[in-house]
């Protein structure tokens, strides 16, 4: 791992000299500049420091110059300035424009790495923070570049800001609920509550007292009052998924809810008024449970008011590249892994796969590759059987996949050591080297 770099500014060469001896006895690296414009030359390159420390008072670009330069370049780096005798002035000047801490001439030691730990702390903290909202964020990224995708996305940004419920339709997988949180977050609901419940699920005698809540005493074991999901929406939106999975009991409950804007707890007297936003979603054609009488019809109408279909990944293959990168990038992440690749024929079999999972099924052989495959490079020979067999390869591609399949095995096995493979495999080393060109091994990366 890199090591923590502190950039010290200062135009006295004992001062730079003797911070920098501390520093380095601390185990940080050090870089140093005598003034703002050789610091500002510093932060242009790709490893920034971690830490600034700057005197205040220097020839040529000074501290508060250099720390305001720092801050409209929006670097994320804590500032920490370097103050004279009678300078407090300009110190707390500093911190106003956004300087860490500012520490005092003559510098003593403790303090001057106490300061810095703290500002490292924080700036852990900080990126922390940061890579923590850009995983959820993109954890309910809808991925995708394709037609379906593009004219989905336009019907999301109608349906979004207005109050009209929306029922959402399409095979397994397909990312109806992903879009239902969407539809959420573009919504004047976003900040309030998104919550969801699957009727499937739950047990049908489950399922009324997760949607209503119950008074205390409803029932044998109700010990206290619980609210349901419609209260805990309230304000936001109620997702409810596999709507066609509810009892004929259920569906005329939710149908007086949907027409009073009121609910009653169950065991419970009150009415209470709840401004819930409802997205409904179902895999099942419930056109054809209405006429086998196991949805209520009227129910139906009112729950699909804007409807919106999910296109099956099949429908969409031009989005499998997007998806599988991302995927390979969240679970690499997740995992604690380098970045792997897949290369271009596993991708082409990728591609011509029909997905009946859609994109789970997808997600699901991504996270599974990640964990399973040592090397950086998923190959053909990494996809598991049932894939490969929806795509017959020829005898040629099939030899070719094992050629490559035995090379990686053998290298893996000989730790890299490619005259230990040539021997191996039986082998000139100069035609294991042309294959392994031709295939892409490096025998570093695997
Ligand atoms: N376009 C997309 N981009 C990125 N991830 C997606 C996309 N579509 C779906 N996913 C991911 O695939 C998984 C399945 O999506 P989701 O749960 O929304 O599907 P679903 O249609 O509700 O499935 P089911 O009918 O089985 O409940 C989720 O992890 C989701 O984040
Ligand atoms: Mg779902």
């Amino acid at each position: 791992m890199a090591r923590t770099q502190i950039l010290i500014v200062d135009d006295e060469a004992r001062i730079r000299s003797s911070l920098a001896g501390i520093l380095i006895d601390e185990g940080y690296e050090v870089v140093m500049a005598n003034d703002g414009i050789c610091a500002i030359e510093k932060l242009q390159g790709e490893g920034l420091p971690d830490v600034v420390l700057a005197d205040i008072w220097m020839p040529g670009m000074d501290g508060l110059t250099l720390l305001k330069e720092i801050k409209n370049r929006n670097l994320d780096i804590p500032v920490i300035m370097i103050s004279g005798h009678g300078t407090i002035e300009t110190a707390v000047k500093a911190i106003k424009m956004g300087a860490f801490d500012f520490i005092e001439k003559p510098l003593t030691l403790e303090k001057t790495i106490l300061i810095i730990k703290h500002a490292l702390d924080q700036r852990k903290l900080q990126l922390e923070n940061q890579n923590l909202r850009m995983r959820i964020k993109k954890k309910y990224e809808i991925i995708g570049c394709s037609k379906a995708l593009k004219e989905l996305s336009g019907q999301i940004e109608i349906a979004a800001p207005t109050n009209g419920r929306v029922y959402i339709y399409g095979e397994n997988g397909t990312g109806k609920e992903l879009i239902a949180r969407e539809i959420h977050e573009k919504s004047k609901r976003k900040g309030r509550p998104f919550v969801g419940i699957n009727c499937a699920a739950i047990p049908e005698d489950l399922i009324e007292s997760e949607l209503f809540g119950y008074e205390k005493g409803a029932f044998t074991g109700a010990m206290n009052r619980k609210q349901g999901k419609f209260e805990l929406a309230d304000g936001g939106t109620l997702f409810l998924d596999e709507v066609g999975d509810m009892s004929q009991k259920t569906q005329a409950k939710v149908l007086r809810i949907l027409e009073e804007s009121c609910i009653q707890r169950l065991g419970g007297v009150e009415w209470i008024k709840v401004d819930v936003r409802l997205i409904a979603a179902s895999n099942k054609d419930l056109k054809e449970e209405i006429k086998q009488a196991n949805f209520r019809e009227d129910l139906y109408y009112r729950l699909n008011v804007i409807p919106i279909e999910v296109p099956s990944l099949k429908e969409r293959k031009e989005d499998i590249p997007l998806l599988v990168d991302h995927f390979l990038r969240e679970f690499c992440f997740e995992n604690g892994k380098k970045l792997k690749k897949v290369n271009t024929e596993a991708l082409d079999l990728m591609s011509c796969y029909d997905w009946p999972g859609n994109i789970r099924e997808l997600k699901n052989l991504i996270e599974r590759l990640v964990i399973m495959v040592p090397g950086e490079i998923i190959t053909v020979m990494d996809i598991p059987l049932t894939l490969r067999e929806n795509n017959q390869p020829s005898l040629r591609e099939a030899k070719r996949d094992f050629e490559k399949y035995l090379i990686t095995k053998t290298l893996r096995a000989s730790r890299g050591n490619i005259s230990k493979s040539a021997k191996m495999l039986q082998i000139e080393r100069s035609l294991l080297y042309q294959k392994m060109k031709m295939y892409d091994i490096e025998p570093r990366k695997i």
